[in-house]
């Protein structure tokens, strides 16, 4: 934003908050967290967070609540049935996302858990624009298939195209002539991609998904976890939005699909929550039922009361417009510095994170030598900093044959949490990621010392290569 301006006549933005409590960070040796990620496989999962400097794993559960937010969580009605909170939870997920039916859940993959066991059949098949781990376990547990229909920029971390969240149209027609829309019980959308570098969907593209959708019969389910996000973009880039403000723009996202799953713990600025909201009548009273079994009464889901009112809270205060460009200018300030140095990312900068591209960071390393999970493990070695393998390891192996996914992207995520760390832990990062570079031909590949049946991303360890 107004990069083109010398500095003196740029007016920046700023974070529309200041800083009223604190968490001391502990400082480590190299020593000390070469011990730690060996004790850990190499997998920045099982490290402890407090031999941890700057935690950039993941932006979900990890951001700051406002005292607004933790003045809430003194109000929290904790009746089993009927809580207050609940109430107010409802209204604001209706008034800001438009969904009449809402049902709480302990977090995003309870949503998904729900819904996918609702509407999916053995051999259905549900496309989507790129997977997401957890989305796709529930699907595939439900008797599904996931089919990408992402548009093929999505893969290429080097494409400037504005939106390579878009779904490629031609892929979902022939998808649906190959299979037939009775073995499709909906489409999902993500907004922002998370698998393809925060990259944003355009409400042209959910447009044209929902005419097709409407055409088929074929329900739309919107993955919500960073819609708000995916608005800012829209408002950024697209024609005809730049005088919206991003509330108006979710709740048009929102109007294109029949329900939406949601991961609280991201956009909604809350450390746990979620929930599953749709208009039909009929999955709501199929949720209704399901949610007793696997979450608790539907006025709670797995959450306390204060969650809940902290969740109400979070939406008012995430959908400001000052709010969001703060977020992701934090999180182009990180990538823009990247850039200038001629790091390899993918572009344009998502979201909610900025990701290292593994493949040409280190490209004498062959993806089944698990280069990104061994990038996130050095710079953590290097600087204290964590940060989660997005490539191979996370993709997992095909349900059927059982052989290793080879997803396109390798990437190291640095996901930034909201309102959290400063502009100086920022510069940090980026010298770390710096001093890396310049000795990156010496980073030997990873092998895989054990491998958990489900999501094996979270457990997974391994060890150096011998060179
Ligand atoms: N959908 C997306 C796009 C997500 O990024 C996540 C979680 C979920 C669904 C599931 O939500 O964790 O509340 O159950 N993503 C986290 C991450 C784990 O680090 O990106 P959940």
């Amino acid at each position: 934003m107004n990069q083109e301006l010398p500095v003196r006549h740029r007016r920046s933005w700023a974070e529309p908050y200041k800083i009223k409590m604190v968490e001391l960070l502990k400082n480590t040796t190299q020593e000390e967290r070469l011990r730690a990620i060996e004790m850990a496989g190499y997998n920045t999962f099982l490290l402890r967070s407090e031999d941890v400097y700057i935690d950039l794993l993941t932006d979900s559960g990890t951001s700051a609540m406002s005292d607004v937010q933790w003045s809430g969580m003194m109000l929290g009605d904790e009746a089993y049935s009927g809580s207050a909170n609940f109430y107010h939870l409802e209204e604001n997920v209706r008034k800001y996302y438009g969904y009449p039916h809402v049902i709480p859940t302990h977090q995003g993959r309870g949503a998904e858990h729900l819904i996918s066991k609702i509407l999916i059949k053995t051999g259905d098949v549900v496309p989507g624009n790129m997977y997401f781990t957890t989305t796709r376990l529930h699907q595939e547990l439900a008797g599904g298939t996931f089919e990408d229909v992402i548009v093929e920029e999505a893969h290429d971390p080097m494409s400037q195209a504005p939106f390579k969240g878009n779904v490629d149209i031609q892929k979902l027609e022939n998808l649906i002539a190959r299979v037939g829309a009775s073995k499709i019980p909906y489409i999902t959308i993500g907004a922002t991609v998370n698998m393809a570098g925060g990259q944003p969907i355009s409400m042209a593209n959910m447009r044209e998904v929902r005419n097709v959708a409407q055409r088929n019969g074929i329900r739309i389910i919107l993955d919500a976890t960073r819609a708000i996000e995916n608005a800012f973009f829209i408002q950024q880039r697209e024609e005809g939005y730049a005088n919206k403000p991003v509330a108006d723009i979710l709740f048009e996202m929102c109007s294109l699909s029949d329900g939406a799953t949601m991961s609280g713990k991201k956009d909604l600025l809350v450390n746990i929550g979620g929930f599953l909201a749709m208009r039909d009548e009929w999955i709501y009273n199929e949720a209704l039922s399901l949610v007793v079994v696997y979450e608790g009464m539907h006025t709670y889901g797995g959450l306390a009361g204060r969650d809940m009112e902290a969740m109400a809270r979070g939406i008012i205060e995430a959908v400001q417009d000052n709010h969001i460009r703060a977020r992701v200018g934090q999180v182009e300030y990180l990538g823009h510095k990247l850039q200038e140095w001629g790091i390899p990312i993918v572009e344009p900068i998502g979201g909610h994170a900025v990701y290292l591209d593994a493949k040409r960071f280190l490209p004498h390393l062959k993806q089944n030598e698990y280069p990104a999970q061994m990038l996130a493990a050095q710079l953590y070695i290097e600087g204290g900093i964590r940060s989660m393998e997005r490539g191979i390891v996370s993709a997992g192996r095909d349900q059927l044959t059982g052989e290793e996914r080879h997803p396109r992207l390798e990437l190291v995520r640095l996901t930034i949490p909201r309102r959290v760390y400063t502009q100086a832990h920022l510069d940090v990062t980026a010298e770390v990621i710096a001093s890396l570079y310049d000795r990156r031909s010496e980073i030997p590949g990873l092998e895989m010392t054990y491998e958990p049946r489900y999501l094996r991303f979270f457990q997974a360890r391994f060890k150096p290569k011998a060179n």
